[in-house]
C-alpha cells in the first residue's frame, strides 16, 4: 500500500452506488459476481478520477482467495450479507483479509424481532421475495452472525428506517466491526 492511502474493498460493489463516500486516497478493491454490474460501476468510476481501482475482481465474498491475508484497511458491505449464500463464510474471509485494526463497516436489512407480527410476515413472504430478489433474504440474524465472527470490538445500532417504501426492509443495523 501506499504511503497515506486508504486500501477499502468493498463487496458486492453493484453499479458503485457507494463511489461517492470514498476518501481521495482510496485504493479500491471492488468485488462484485454480477458480470452485467461493471458496465454501470465503470461509467459511475469516472466521476472519481481520485479513486484507483486497484482490481476489479469477479467473484463471491464467500472465496476472496485471492487477495492476501491482513491486507485490506476497510472492507464495505451495503445490502449485501443478505444475499450471500454463505454468511458464515463469508464474514471469515471479510476477518482472514482485514489487516490488524482494520474495520468492516456494514449497512444492511435485517429481520425484524422474532415472534413479531412483522418478524412472522418476512418468514411468510420469504420463499417468493428470494425468487425475485436475486437471493435476498428477509430473516437473517446478521447481527448476531457479525458478533460470532469474533472481532475486537463492534459498534453497532440498529434502526427502522420510517421512511422506507417496502416495511419488509425497514429493519437495518448500521455497524463497524473492528479486527
Ligand atoms: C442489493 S445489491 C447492493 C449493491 C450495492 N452494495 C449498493 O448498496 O448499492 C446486492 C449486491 O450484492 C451482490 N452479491 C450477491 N451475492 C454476493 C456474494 N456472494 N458476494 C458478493 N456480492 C454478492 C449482488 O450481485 C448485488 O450487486
Amino acid at each position: 500500500m501506499g504511503v497515506g492511502c486508504l486500501r477499502i474493498l468493498e463487496i458486492g460493489t453493484g453499479c458503485g452506488n457507494n463511489l461517492k463516500y470514498y476518501p481521495k486516497n482510496t485504493r479500491l478493491i471492488a468485488l462484485e459476481p454480477n458480470e452485467n454490474m461493471w458496465k454501470h460501476f465503470h461509467n459511475k468510476l469516472r466521476q472519481y478520477p481520485y479513486i484507483i481501482l486497484e482490481n476489479a475482481i469477479t467473484g463471491s465474498a464467500e472465496d476472496m482467495s485471492i487477495i492476501d491475508d491482513n491486507t485490506i484497511d476497510v472492507i464495505v458491505s451495503t445490502h449485501v450479507l443478505c444475499s450471500v449464500c454463505d454468511i458464515k463464510k463469508c464474514l471469515k474471509e471479510i476477518k482472514r483479509v482485514l489487516s490488524p485494526n482494520g474495520r468492516f463497516i456494514y449497512v444492511e436489512h435485517v429481520a425484524y424481532e422474532s415472534g413479531t407480527l412483522l418478524y412472522r410476515f418476512q418468514s411468510w413472504i420469504e420463499y417468493l421475495w428470494k425468487l425475485f430478489n436475486d437471493d435476498c433474504r428477509l430473516t437473517l440474524q446478521t447481527s448476531r452472525l457479525i458478533r460470532e465472527t469474533n472481532f475486537t470490538s463492534i459498534n453497532e445500532q440498529s434502526v427502522v428506517v420510517k421512511d422506507l417504501f417496502i416495511t419488509l426492509i425497514r429493519p437495518h443495523i448500521f455497524g463497524i466491526a473492528y479486527k
